[in-house]
């Protein structure tokens, strides 16, 4: 092909990205929604703690109960105020470097220590986020838009009263997506074959997922409440406990037994949450949040909650029994596995070709189902002048 008759975008590319660009283009997330950005026990009254979001550096304090979120980045010279923190009022922090002090609950330039009489002085404010908390989790909304209730950025029934709740995070060594599809690949359970929970547990899960009848996903994408995609995947596919390679048994699995037998319904909402059903015990439900860090990194929160669970003692006795069972087997033990899987996958995707050259199978289409859903429902895109705080 000469020069002349190259097409200025590969078709091929253009063909594939049709109804999912805003996906691909998404690499550190979508901006104008609620994200989960500590756990509550993280941060204790009159602390001062940083963390990283969509790749903006943020500094959260704890006023009198309630936690606020601020840029991280002094609008003097640019300088992190993070780099040696200095609160010299409960409801202030002020910058290391030339003494400019913001207020936490509005982010106003309220006093310049070095120069008092500045003009400066209640003309601009440092950049805040709307902050709420529940669940144990410390949500940040991380946008410039009126925020819309926080309950349109979670998986349905995620806040309800009657549910006790026990959360864990850590940071992985890949992008949010393949956090997000990791969770929500059906084959992907191939990995946890050897994982202990599966003894511990005596839980049978699978090898894989065979398509069987026709898919039953279904699609919510009315932007007034949570918007994500169902796999009722009991209904549709057959498990798989005996692998074969040119007809002969080379890997064998326990089948269903008993009251908890496997993962029967697993969904993914906006913005990049994965809720398990029946897992890891058939009273609870897992949930995974994949929250853009920066472009190769995502802060992966695992939170358990167990249903009809209303009371303090039932709190209490949920967390006992999670520290003592469920951390270790199955929010360590199982899906350690998922964290090298998806660390394993960021080299080949890491410079975006990945989407591109990647060949997936027919068990492979909730992903896309995903992907355009995430494309269509994505409030804004967060770019580099966001994070550089560009006005
Ligand atoms: S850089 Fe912060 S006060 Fe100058
Ligand atoms: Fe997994």
């Amino acid at each position: 092909m000469n020069a002349q008759s190259k097409p200025l975008v590969n078709p091929q590319i253009a063909e594939k990205l049709r109804d999912w660009r805003r996906y691909f283009e998404a690499k550190l997330g979508f901006r104008d929604h609620w994200y989960a950005a500590l756990l509550s026990t993280d941060i204790a009254e009159g602390e001062v703690q940083t963390t990283t979001l969509l790749g903006e550096q943020l500094l959260l304090r704890r006023i009198d109960g309630k936690v606020f979120a601020m840029k991280d980045q002094c609008l003097h010279r640019g300088v992190p105020l993070s780099r040696k923190v200095e609160t010299y009022t409960k409801d202030t922090i002020t910058c290391w470097y030339h003494g400019w002090t913001y207020r936490w609950s509005d982010g106003l330039l309220c006093d310049i220590l070095t120069d008092p009489g500045s003009k400066m002085i209640g003309t601009r404010s440092n950049k805040v986020y709307p902050v709420q908390e529940a669940k144990g989790l410390v949500f940040v909304f991380l946008g410039d838009i009126d925020p819309p209730p926080l309950s349109t950025d979670l998986p349905p029934n995620f806040l309800d009263q009657d549910r006790a709740a026990y959360g864990i995070r850590r940071l992985v060594n890949s992008n949010w997506r393949l956090g997000a599809e990791n969770g929500f690949d059906t084959t992907h359970i191939f990995i946890h074959k050897d994982s202990p929970y599966v003894t511990g547990m005596d839980a049978a899960v699978p090898l894989g997922f065979a398509s069987a009848k026709t898919p039953n996903f279904k699609v919510f994408d009315d932007p007034q409440n949570p918007q994500g995609v169902i796999d009722h995947m009991h209904e549709h596919y057959r498990p798989v406990f005996d692998a074969t390679i040119g007809g002969e048994s080379v890997v064998k699995l326990k089948a269903a037994t008993g009251k908890h037998a496997t993962i029967h319904t697993v969904s993914l909402w906006m913005p990049g949450i994965l809720s398990v059903e029946n897992h890891p015990d058939y009273d609870i439900i897992q949930y995974e949040f994949y929250v853009p860090y920066d472009e190769d990194k995502h802060m992966y929160f695992q939170v358990l909650e167990k249903l009809d669970s209303p009371t303090e003692n039932d709190e209490k006795a949920f967390s006992a029994v999670c520290k003592s069972l469920h951390e270790p087997l199955a929010l360590r033990g199982f899906n350690d596995d998922d964290l090298w899987a998806r660390e394993a996958s960021q080299e080949f995707y890491q410079d975006d070709w990945g989407w591109i050259d990647e060949q997936l199978m027919e068990q492979d289409q909730n992903l896309f189902i995903w992907r355009r859903l995430a494309s269509k429902s994505g409030r804004s895109l967060q770019t580099l002048e966001h994070v550089k705080g560009h006005p």
